[in-house]
Parts: C-alpha cells; structure tokens; sequence
C-alpha cells in the first residue's frame, strides 16, 4: 500500500499518478490535496508518513511544488527517509543504498511521463542492505540523539 499526497502545487501530478496506480492495481491511500485550492504541504507530508511509520502503507509518494518543501516536512517525521528525486538513478540507488520510504516529486520541475518512471523504480526496488544497513542504522542513531 502506497500513501500518495500533494498540497496544491503537486496535485495535477499526484492525480497522474493516482491515475498509474489504478491502470496498474497498485493499492494507495489518497491523502489529499483533493483540489488546487491552496493547502500547506508540511501537513500534507505528514498525513502520508504517518501512515508509513504506523505500518499501514509501505511507501509515501509526496508532491509539491518542486518536491524539496514536502521533503524536508517528511523528514522531521520520526521513521522518514524522504528522498526528492528527479532523476532515475537517484530515484534507483536512494532504495537500494538509503532503504528511503518516501519520494518526494516536483510538479513544477519534471514532468509527468519522467515522475511516473521514477516512481515506478521507487516501489519495485528492493534496499540492497548488508554495508548500507549501517549507514541507514546511524540515520536512525542521529534522529534519536
Ligand atoms: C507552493 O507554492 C510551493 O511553495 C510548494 O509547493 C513547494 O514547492 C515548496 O517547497
């Protein structure tokens, strides 16, 4: 189950998206925004993470504007590795060496063929572990300092 959210800048691309997950019968949780109406992005990215540190969803895919705002929200939250990507192998290697349970997309930086790609490689790629579980292990060690 992916938690999918966006606050207003990001909602054309969550609804693209939305609309890959249904074509292709992957389960989401539609967090929001529901409109281009004006919405904070910080709540919006914790709306989706909370969903993913409680278990329900494995994955967060969150949307704003140039995808670093949301990003940085998400990763306050405790449990979150939020990675903004808008190239596939920072999309690729951030699952496999950064074990990251959210992506955080640009709306207004890629477009929606380029997103939807990137995502695809996010939730069908596999955390390599072995040395990178150290390292993922000391993120973890500094956000409970
Ligand atoms: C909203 O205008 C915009 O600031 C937001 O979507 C995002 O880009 C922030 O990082």
């Amino acid at each position: 189950m992916i938690a999918l959210s966006s606050d207003h800048a990001g909602y054309p691309l969550k609804e693209a998206i939305k609309e890959y997950f249904v074509e292709n019968g992957i389960e989401f949780e539609d967090c929001g925004a529901y409109s281009t109406d004006s919405v904070d992005y910080p709540y919006q990215a914790k709306k989706a993470c909370d969903l993913v540190v409680s278990g329900k969803c494995d994955k967060a895919i969150l949307c704003c504007g140039t995808g670093i705002g949301i990003s940085m929200a998400a990763n306050k939250v405790k449990g979150i590795r939020a990675a903004c990507c808008s190239d596939y192998f920072s999309a690729k290697f951030t699952r496999l060496h950064n074990d990251a349970n959210a992506l955080c997309l640009g709306a207004r930086v890629i477009g929606v063929g380029a997103a939807i790609e990137l995502v695809d490689v996010f939730i069908n790629t596999e955390f390599e572990g072995g040395r990178h579980q150290r390292r993922v292990d000391q993120i973890t060690e500094i956000e409970n300092m």
